[in-house]
């Protein structure tokens, strides 16, 4: 298998400090990734025919990195998603949006007081940003970019989901994706939404969702609302790496930075899993070097426990951290939310 999809974290500096954000639990200096890095990916991308589709996001916020315009237009000939808080779109910014971009995430986490409260700038801000982009869509007669609104859904903002739903059918928006909490800190594991067991209450809110939605002609796309069996990587499945802002290639954002999460009341700690840099060996040799296409295989064959759900999972020491589970394998996807499809991003 070769690689199709590239997620591209130009920057993990931000220039905003949302509440729930991944970043609140890194100990890692934050840094945009140099010009000479940007250039030799670029390069190396170029030179890959089985790539089809690069997502310019990560953990961070690309749009304040000093090259986004140039990797915008440089990787037109791909189906690009752009993943943004929307804050610091300049006009220029914007034209490249409109030009090069094929599906614009704008990350819309609650109305008016939420939005305010977990973003810390107001949402028409953002809407403004919105707004300016549809203007210019109209101008270009350009009817490619797809305009995409993602949320964080907890116990803070759960009311503000129809509200939402609302502002994204008036302003020309196609799909809501709405992704649960992963806690970083067990204080905000009481923000989670989803249970273990399933939950009459939460199928209950869901169904309200996905028909408001449907009445709206708006897709939405839901994670779960409690743990299910099924196990599937969209990572792994899709042939998609992850290169965050230091070069290293990642499996997935999960393993992409070291920090803690939250499983299900549990501190966990995650230690960042790479297997090579961009500046040292290339994209392809690193994605069919032995450790990470046998990892590949691992994930996709489910060979790896499910911790999550383990009746041993409150006495073993494994699951306080990434660094192994009881099969052998390092690092440990056994107790993964993301392949639960309780987490999701773009
Ligand atoms: C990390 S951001 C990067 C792009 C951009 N800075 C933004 O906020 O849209 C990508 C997505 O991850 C979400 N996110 C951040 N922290 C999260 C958490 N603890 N659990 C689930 N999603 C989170 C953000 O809300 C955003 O929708
Ligand atoms: S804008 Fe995105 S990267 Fe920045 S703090 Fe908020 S969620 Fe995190
Ligand atoms: S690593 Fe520990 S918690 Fe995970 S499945 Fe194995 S015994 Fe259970
Ligand atoms: S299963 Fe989870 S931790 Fe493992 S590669 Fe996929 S997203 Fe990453």
């Amino acid at each position: 298998m070769s690689i199709k999809k590239v997620c591209l974290e130009l920057t993990d500096a931000c220039n905003l400090n949302c509440t729930m954000c991944y970043r609140h639990s890194w100990h890692e200096q934050t840094q945009h990734m140099p010009k000479l890095m940007v250039e030799t990916i670029l390069n190396q991308i170029e030179g890959i025919e089985s790539i089809e589709e690069i997502v310019v996001g990560g953990i961070g916020e690309p749009s304040i990195h000093p090259q986004i315009i140039e990797v915008l237009k440089r990787l037109k000939p791909y189906k690009v998603s752009l993943t943004t808080n929307g804050v610091s779109l300049t006009a220029p910014i914007r034209e490249a949006i409109v030009e090069h971009v094929d599906q614009l995430v704008i990350s819309i986490d609650g109305l008016a007081q939420n939005f305010y409260e977990i973003r810390g700038i107001h949402l028409e801000t953002v809407l403004e940003q919105v707004r300016l982009i549809n203007e210019l869509k109209k101008s270009k007669l350009n009817d490619s970019l797809q305009l995409i609104f993602q949320m964080v859904l907890s116990e803070t903002n759960k009311e503000d989901v129809f509200g939402i739903i609302d502002l994204a059918s008036k302003y020309g928006v196609s799909q809501l994706i709405i992704s649960n909490i992963l806690p970083v800190s067990l204080e905000d594991s009481a923000l989670c939404l989803y249970a273990l067991e399933t939950n009459a209450y939460m199928n209950a809110y869901y169904n309200q969702i996905r028909t408001y939605a449907i009445g709206r002609g708006l897709a939405v796309r839901l994670s779960e609302n409690r743990l299910k069996t099924e196990r599937r990587c969209r990572f792994v499945d899709n042939d998609t790496l992850v290169i965050n802002a230091r070069g290293d290639i990642a499996p997935c954002y999960r393993f992409a930075h070291s920090g803690t999460e939250v499983v299900f009341g549990r501190l966990k700690t995650i230690q960042a899993h790479t297997f090579g840099n961009v500046l040292e060996a290339g994209l392809e040799k690193i994605w069919h070097s032995k450790a990470y296409t046998d990892y590949r295989h691992m994930v996709y064959n489910n060979h790896y426990p499910s911790c999550t759900d383990c009746d041993l999972v409150d006495g073993c020491d494994m699951v306080n951290d990434t660094y192994g589970d009881c099969y052998g394998n390092a690092p440990s996807c056994g107790d993964c939310l993301w392949v639960r499809n309780l987490v999701y991003c773009i």
